[in-house]
């Protein structure tokens, strides 16, 4: 039988240094990234995608009155691609009921804390004003909550006495390129799925904290 790798569409908002890890481990994963969609124009993200020879699209949030309007249209760019995958990387809206529901149970995001705790944004910062020993990521299955999807996989790291919020940023950022990729292979070599709102890997649901990831890559 004919192999069909994941049709994989990837949202971004700005840079897309996740992006280019997924792109990047393409070659030897079971997915094929089919297009970039970003809401910003001039974001170093469509430079990748287009180095990379992926197609990529704009949509501007500021041209739509609502973010229901926006959301329709960027089904509109989505949809004719057949995406598999909707992979968010650093794409930075929120999505309306509509939208999520659409796409339900093929939507990932990357989200730098360690899910559920710190949701929303400044989030290194605030895990070193709240005194944590360890921060992160995490890889979720997108749902109508903000950053509240099941958990797939966190990857820690410990927060050092003398981390600044960009240094903890930079440590995440290396362990959020190894993150991706792997979550978005076992979407794509059908491993991984979302059923009644859980995580499920192997067919098993995963714990509320999913895959321990830095246990994996020890
Ligand atoms: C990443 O750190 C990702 O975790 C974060 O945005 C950054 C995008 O970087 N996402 C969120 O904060 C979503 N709530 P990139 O554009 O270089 O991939």
């Amino acid at each position: 039988m004919e192999f069909k790798p994941c049709k994989v569409v990837v949202l971004i908002s700005g840079n897309g240094s996740n992006l280019q890890a997924i792109v990047d481990a393409s070659c030897t994963s079971n997915y094929v990234v089919e297009a970039v969609i970003s809401n910003k124009a001039d974001v170093f993200g469509l430079q990748r995608a287009e180095s990379a020879n992926i197609k990529t699209q704009i949509l501007d949030h500021r041209n739509f009155s609502s973010r229901v309007e926006f959301d329709l249209a960027l089904r509109k760019l989505i949809d004719p691609y057949q995406p598999d995958l909707l992979v968010l990387a650093g794409f930075m809206r929120i999505l309306s009921a509509d939208f999520v529901q659409h796409y339900a149970g093929r939507t990932l995001n990357i989200h730098p804390s360690l899910l559920p705790k710190f949701p929303g944004i400044n989030t290194h910062q605030r895990a070193i004003d709240a005194g944590e020993s360890k921060h992160g990521a995490s890889v979720h299955f997108v749902s109508e909550e903000l950053d509240g999807g099941p958990v797939i996989a966190h990857a820690k790291i410990d927060i050092l006495a003398t981390d600044s919020a960009n240094e903890l940023r930079a440590r995440i950022a290396l362990k959020e390129h190894q993150l991706y990729p792997f979550v978005v292979d076992l979407f794509a070599s059908g491993r991984l799925e979302m059923l009644n709102n859980k995580a499920i890997l192997d067919s098993e649901i995963l714990s509320s904290t999913g895959i321990d990831f830095s246990e994996l890559t020890k």
